[in-house]
């Protein structure tokens, strides 16, 4: 991918360890100066700005249309940083950071006096991770400051898992996208809340409850709103949408599909099909893409098959419904999302 100058942001690759290394020394000096950029995570893109600049957070809400009432996660790159941001570090923090960190966990924990009002939403809590891509953590490191970054999207539309997915949706707003590849898990990181006990899970992710309960021994699951600000807006039902509709549905075979599918209403050339185990072998329909049967792989590939459906014009996508398992849980929790009207 090149700068393209109807886009306005810079495109840096890093395949490199030159370029790996000039983009790092392009990020943190646009950083450094309290600009916004589009970096690479193992989740997935993430829209950065130093955490402890309150313009630059503002920045970040502005870019992303993001309401003011959704805080967001600062990243660190050593556990002292991540204690820096914590005005209580609790014992059950460290030994989460411990067992999962650098990862896709975050950790929600009383917040230092250091960290601004904005990222916070003007709760008493901050949301904190150590991500494990290593683009991130040589920007966070060469800093010396947390990175302020939610998912490098427009507010409520699917998050991106690669350089393109941001470019479509940001690429007028920010001066640079550094390109690190496809996100390796694809979707968000788990948010756990170690501020309350039992520990609570505001949002599902690749590190599931049976991973987290043999530290944590006991979990509490569901979101909880509290008082003006949302304990975390990711549980918001409709969320990480495609412009697309989206419909979950369960079928033996391509007649039973396509008899589901007429009922949509949508003419069948505008409906694209993802499916992972009963794949339909019919032309009828404008697209099949088929995902692995397998958590992890439909996890990679989820968001980016949608963003692909989004750009071919789809009206209606159907995607196979998931199995009712906790290793599903949190690919089945972002497509509940996107599918409630
Ligand atoms: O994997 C990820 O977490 C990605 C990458 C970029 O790190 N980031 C991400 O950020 O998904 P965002 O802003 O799109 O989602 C953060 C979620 C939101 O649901 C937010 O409400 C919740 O975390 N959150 C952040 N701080 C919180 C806090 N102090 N208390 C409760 N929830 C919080
Ligand atoms: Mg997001």
């Amino acid at each position: 991918m090149e700068k393209s100058s109807q886009s306005g942001a810079e495109i840096l690759p890093t395949d490199t360890s030159e370029l790996f290394e000039a983009a790092v020394r392009r990020a943190t000096d646009l950083l450094r100066a309290g600009q916004v950029v589009a970096l690479p995570t193992e989740t997935v893109y993430g829209l950065a700005a130093n955490a402890l600049d309150p313009q630059a957070v503002a920045r970040v809400f502005e870019v992303k249309g993001r309401p003011a009432n959704n805080p967001i996660i600062a990243h660190v790159a050593t556990l002292e940083m991540a204690r820096r941001c914590a005005s209580h570090w609790p014992g059950l923090a460290d030994k989460l950071a411990q067992a999962f960190w650098p990862g896709p966990l975050t950790l929600v924990v009383p917040r230092a006096a250091l960290i601004p009002d904005i990222l916070t939403a003007g709760g008493p809590t901050v949301g904190i991770r150590w991500p494990s891509h290593p683009f991130i953590q040589a920007v966070i490191q060469r800093c010396g400051f947390p990175l302020a970054a939610p998912s490098a999207n427009l507010s409520n539309r699917v998050s991106p898992t690669n350089a393109g997915h941001v470019l479509k949706q940001l690429g007028r707003k920010i001066p640079l996208i550094v390109d690190g590849g496809q996100a390796q898990v694809g979707i968000e990181s788990t948010v756990l809340d170690v501020s309350v006990q039992p520990p609570r899970v505001l949002r599902p992710g690749m590190i599931h409850d049976e991973a987290l309960l043999t530290v944590t021994g006991e979990l509490e699951v569901g979101s909880a709103a509290k008082g003006g600000t949302l304990k975390s807006p990711g549980m918001l039902l409709k969320h990480y949408a495609p412009r697309a509709r989206l419909v979950l549905a369960r079928w033996q075979h391509d007649g039973d599909l396509e008899s589901q599918a007429r009922q949509l209403g949508t003419s069948l050339r505008k409906i694209h099909i993802i499916a992972h185990t009963h794949i339909p072998s019919t032309q009828e329909f404008a697209s099949v893409n088929v995902i692995p049967h397998d958590p992890e792989a439909f996890a990679r590939a989820i968001y980016a098959q949608l963003h692909e459906c989004d750009d071919a014009g789809a009206e209606v996508v159907m995607v196979e419904s998931l199995p009712d398992e906790a290793r599903w849980k949190a690919v089945a929790d972002r497509l509940n999302r996107a599918a409630s009207t």
